[in-house]
């Protein structure tokens, strides 16, 4: 998702211009355990993953998250130097705000681009600042199809989308010929192979929360009939595979390619791609096969079951089910989930006790932290220490700067 332009706005009238715009808030107090009140062992947290012939330092992964920093879509030493600190402070691996792969791909100027020589200059630095303080480094691929947030600032005339639905029941654009369609697979893996000749150390691609690639999932946004639609959801899956396959095919065998989904959308939290652990299964076999060797799971709290009758989450699930590396997401060290800190203050909690028990139970593999290590730098080196009483709580506030 994309913080829309709330860093040059107050909150009240981001959440106004979001609801119009169709971006549900909601206030919702999370899981809130207080800070002091069991003992937190973090040391699984900071074991090394191998990953294909990729060393991980350890769990911690930055999520992607827009910043809208970047005028001209070009990522300058300010960004380098934001991403770099982030390593210094200790996490593991960076995931990059989403990233345009190509010139229909965006909706706002300020978002970074993946192509181009200044952009792809700029990404160059971010990467070598990144390894010089010793953590791994993933671009996210980001493609919003016709999803357009309150910011948006660019000419949306060619946007690509399945069927012309940004959202259920409102038709805004027109079905992608499978020519555009080919196009905008061609360019996922041109990116894909920037990202390797650049240095990064796998890619990732934005595939969740209601944008391109899930429009084409969606059965409420996908209504082709044609081999990127179908009734079920593996057939509307093409368009997700092809992708895969192109990035697999730009890049080396063992080149990580990380993909990030969800079940919720920004258009409606409730939505759901898969209603049983069987749908997943049929839904994620063939993106597996098809590359895919991370799946990042997202979800807005991490420790929230995803069927009935278990207590795993949506990357337990997926772990299970495919014996891919995962990642979890979702309110980590927080007493907010990502909708509800725009209009709620955040506190610090002692969440990360049953984090660490799913960890230990190989739930999941790593963990992506969003808001807090925006509002703490540090976090990582932090919760490394033992320290959570030291972490900064999250504001909205903190968007405003990098
Ligand atoms: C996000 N998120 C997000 N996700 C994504 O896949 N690509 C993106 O570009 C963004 N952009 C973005 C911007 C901002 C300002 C925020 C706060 C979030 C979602 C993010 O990666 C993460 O999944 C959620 O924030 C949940 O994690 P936390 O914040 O609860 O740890």
């Amino acid at each position: 998702m994309s913080s829309g332009g709330i860093t040059s706005e107050n909150r009240e009238a981001y959440m106004e211009k979001a609801s119009k715009a169709g971006m549900k808030i909601e206030t919702d107090p999370g899981q809130d355990v207080a800070l002091q009140s069991e003992t937190f062992d973090p040391a699984l947290l900071f074991e090394p993953l191998r990953v294909n012939a990729l060393d991980l330092p350890n769990r911690l992964v930055m999520a992607p998250m827009t910043r809208n920093m970047s005028p001209g879509g070009v990522p300058g030493a300010d960004v380098a130097a934001y991403y770099r600190r982030r390593a210094e402070g200790g996490i593991g691996t960076i995931v990059t705000e989403g990233t345009f792969v190509d010139e229909t791909a965006g909706f706002t100027s300020t978002v970074p681009r993946f192509f181009g020589a200044e952009a792809l200059a700029g990404w160059k630095h971010v990467v070598d600042e990144v390894h010089a303080a010793g953590a791994k480094i993933f671009p996210q691929f980001w493609h919003v199809g016709l999803m357009f947030l309150p910011a948006d600032d660019l000419d949306n005339s060619n946007a690509v989308s399945p069927s012309g639905y940004g959202r259920p029941n409102e038709l805004t654009g027109k079905p992608a010929s499978v020519k555009v369609l080919e196009d905008t697979i061609l360019a996922f893996g041109r990116a894909a192979a920037s990202a390797q000749q650049l240095g990064f150390d796998g890619i990732q691609i934005h595939a969740a929360h209601g944008y391109l690639v899930d429009q084409f999932f969606w059965d409420a946004t996908n209504h082709r009939e044609d081999l990127y639609g179908g009734k079920d959801l593996v057939a509307r899956s093409r368009f997700a595979l092809d992708l895969v396959r192109a990035c697999r095919a730009a890049t080396s065998t063992d080149f990580p390619i990380s993909f990030r989904f969800s079940q919720w959308k920004q258009q409606d939290f409730t939505a759901r791609l898969a209603a049983t652990p069987a749908e997943l299964e049929r839904f994620l076999l063939p993106l597996a096969d098809a590359g895919v060797d991370i799946f990042d799971c997202s979800t807005r709290r991490f420790w929230e079951p995803e069927f009935e009758g278990s207590d795993l989450n949506l990357a337990g699930w997926t772990k299970k089910i495919t014996g891919k590396i995962t990642a979890t997401v979702g309110s980590v060290s927080l007493n907010t989930d990502l909708f509800s800190s725009f209009a709620t203050e955040s506190r610090v909690t002692n969440n990360m006790v049953r984090l660490v028990e799913m960890l230990a139970r190989g739930d999941f593999d790593l963990v992506d932290i969003g808001r807090a290590v925006i509002a703490d730098p540090d976090f990582a080196n932090k919760v490394r220490a033992g320290t959570l009483h030291e972490l900064t709580p999250y504001s909205v506030a903190a968007l405003a700067t990098l």
